[in-house]
């Protein structure tokens, strides 16, 4: 099989629609860029466990992240510059585990590719080889770009993000939106062209300006994946447990709770407590005799 002539897959890839379309195999990025084209817009949720990740699978959600946002919506973490290799090889491998369709993305962690392309390149072969993820993500416009690109080289898949980045929260002081101001604005725009230069497939744009991810959509032929970036970008990402109502407290402007998980599951942890004290659990239909 060669360039001019496409296996049924490739050509598959080429009409299949996202949504009610390919079912048989994996999304790969090939479905991604044919999405930009004819403007089918797609949701990405992150996903840490391979039940989770099935439930997301199910629905038809074609891209999932085993984000590093695992640090602190998962693992107990305050950020998500704790979050090492080793726990992103194990719960990234729990999730293409617990599916069959999506493409699943994981997280490079802070400080697993800042120092080198070679380091980039040793992580990143470690997340396909030791968990099967299908591509990997990670952060920084410019001053990734040479790691990206020997990562394409390599044949690994990369989805850069840019914007905010939050890896860099301690720089940052925090989490504030980026790209206001022309002079920002500018650096962004530089920053995506420079990822997509490099071979990137899709780029993530975290709390930046509407207006500004609009431009940034519409100057970059590869998919742009939003968070907190306004409606005009070509797919929208979500954290799980913020879409499901399970984070504690505030979330964040951009998010919309599509569930109320942490009553459920409040609610039900209170009941069976009190069957339990009350004696109404187990009842003999719970029992063996
Ligand atoms: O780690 C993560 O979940 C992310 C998303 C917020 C894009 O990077």
């Amino acid at each position: 099989m060669n360039a001019s002539s496409p296996s049924p897959a490739q050509n598959q890839a080429a009409t299949a629609t996202l949504y009610g379309g390919v079912t048989n195999r994996r999304v790969t990025v090939r479905d991604l860029a044919t999405a930009k084209q004819r403007g089918e817009k797609w949701s990405m949720l992150t996903a840490y466990d391979a039940l989770t990740a099935g439930v997301f699978d199910e629905a038809g959600t074609p891209v999932l992240l085993v984000g590093d946002s695992a640090g602190n919506c998962h693992l107990g973490y305050e950020t998500t510059v704790p979050v090492t290799m080793d726990q992103m090889v194990m719960m990234s491998a729990a999730v293409v585990r617990g599916t069959k369709r999506a493409m699943i993305v994981a997280d490079l962690p802070f400080g697993s590719y800042q120092e080198s392309p070679a380091q980039a390149m040793h992580n990143a072969a470690r997340l396909m080889k030791e968990a099967g993820v299908g591509a990997v993500k990670l952060e920084g416009g410019e001053r990734s770009a040479r790691s990206i690109e020997l990562l394409v080289e390599a044949g690994v898949p990369v989805m850069a993000h840019i914007g905010l980045t939050p890896q860099s929260v301690h720089a940052l002081g925090g989490y504030p939106v980026q790209g206001r101001g022309d002079e920002a604005a500018h650096r962004l725009l530089r920053d995506a062209k420079a990822v997509q230069q490099a071979g990137a497939f899709a780029v993530v744009l975290e709390a930046v300006p509407a207006e500004l991810a609009a431009q940034v959509t519409e100057q970059l032929a590869i998919p742009t994946v939003g968070i907190g970036a306004g409606a005009d970008t070509d797919a929208q990402v979500l954290v799980w447990t913020d879409f499901a109502g399970m984070t504690a407290g505030r979330v964040p402007k951009f998010v919309k709770q599509y569930a109320d998980l942490r009553s459920v599951l409040g609610r039900a942890a209170r009941e069976f407590a009190e069957d339990v004290r009350g004696g109404s659990f187990p009842a003999p239909e719970h029992t063996f005799h």
